[in-house]
């Protein structure tokens, strides 16, 4: 009987002690298995003289309880333990999206906006704006494009009708319209402060025209600057700077070419080199090279006295130079897109694969690129 008990309080301890559910199961296996020390008790009994079986048949009954029970006991401890180990671990934040996958992209236009805004403001320029509805005196009047002036119709502008006529920049009734170019911010900026000034501005244009390359909507960004002794190499100089961080390359090459605007003078057509990269036209490299050639990318010039004039600035004090070109055209010839209508298309497909993310803000030190 005391071995009984013995046998007993030993396997209580071990089991006790046992700290993996491996080990449990093995004092399970060695105790009641098939041929374990509780499971070759048991089998005694059948060969015992009932007496025998009276005294100690309850004894290894109760052996045999006390054990299922205590392996039962320290399995399900363990198991409880293990979850809340687990649970622990796995520790999930609520407050987390529930996909972390980002939404929505910067379209290229934007991207673009913001790379020379990046640019320039390094080249201590400022942010300009101005209205997508402007008055015929500051689109064409005031930039030295009289009524009569062929140029006008050159821009296949939309007016708005007789009734909408409004007071222009000149405090004279004004046809009004869909701005033609962001040259108009150029008036409103000598006008509302004086110089130095060093402005960009970009928005939206409109002229009625519709293919492959233009869209009735598109985009430029003007460039603006008005100080005393402001000449054509500094216009030269700012262009080159712009070109090669805007491209990301040094060996960005410049072709000036006499031109005409009616508000600078001289007037003069930027063109860049570009060279031939596995069938594609990439800017870079002298336009002179056999496998390459010249890509036209801005107008600019020294603005024209009159112009600096019929903003009540005096043009022997003040000089200064303006450019302006298409930001859509610039995306193009940067991220390699060949149809402007695609960009206003909205299409989801196309705007996930030249989309830009909105953590890859462009800036000088990190690459304006993306
Ligand atoms: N406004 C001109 C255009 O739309 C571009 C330009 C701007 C040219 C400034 C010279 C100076 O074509």
């Amino acid at each position: 009987m005391t071995e009984i008990t013995s046998l007993k309080d030993g396997l209580i301890a071990d089991i006790a002690r046992a700290d993996t559910l491996d080990a449990v199961e093995a004092l399970r296996v060695g105790a009641l298995g098939k041929s374990g020390v509780v499971t070759a008790l048991l089998k005694t009994l059948g060969a015992m003289t009932p007496e025998e079986r009276q005294t100690k048949g309850p004894a290894i009954h109760d052996l045999r309880e006390s054990v299922t029970a205590a392996i039962a006991a320290r399995k399900a401890a363990l198991e409880t333990a293990a979850l809340d180990a687990r649970l622990a671990a796995e520790r999930i934040d609520m407050t987390l999206p529930a996909d972390p996958q980002p939404q929505g992209s910067i379209h290229p236009v934007s991207q673009v906006m913001d790379e020379l805004a990046e640019i320039f403001a390094d080249l201590g320029f400022s942010v300009a704006t101005g209205p997508e509805i402007e008055d015929d005196w500051r689109n064409f009047t005031a930039l030295n494009i009289p009524e009569t002036h062929p140029a006008r119709a050159m821009h296949d502008t939309f007016y708005f009708g007789e009734n909408d006529r409004a007071v222009g920049g000149d405090g004279n009734p004004a046809a009004m319209l869909l701005r033609t170019h962001t040259s108009p911010v150029q008036i409103r900026t000598m006008m509302a402060a004086p110089p130095p000034i060093r402005i960009i501005a970009p928005g939206r244009v409109y002229r009625s025209d519709s293919d492959a390359t233009h869209t009735p909507m598109f985009h430029q960004i003007e460039g603006l600057v008005i100080d005393r002794g402001i000449h054509l190499g500094h216009l030269k100089w700012t262009l080159e700077t712009f070109l090669k961080a805007f491209f990301e390359r040094d060996d960005i090459v410049l072709r000036l070419r006499p031109s005409y605007f009616p508000f600078t003078e001289p007037s003069v057509e930027v063109d860049v080199g570009y060279s031939v990269e596995n069938g594609q036209r990439v800017i870079g490299g002298s336009g002179d090279a056999e496998n390459g050639g010249w890509m036209e990318v801005l107008g600019s010039g020294m603005v024209h006295p009159a112009v600096i004039r019929n903003c009540g600035l005096d043009p022997d004090e003040w000089q200064g130079f303006a450019f302006g070109t298409g930001v859509d055209r610039l995306a193009m010839l940067k991220y390699g897109m060949n149809d402007l209508r695609a960009f206003f298309d909205g299409d989801l497909r196309w705007l996930r694969h030249y989309g830009f993310s909105a953590l890859d803000v462009p800036t000088l030190s990190g690459g304006v690129g993306a």
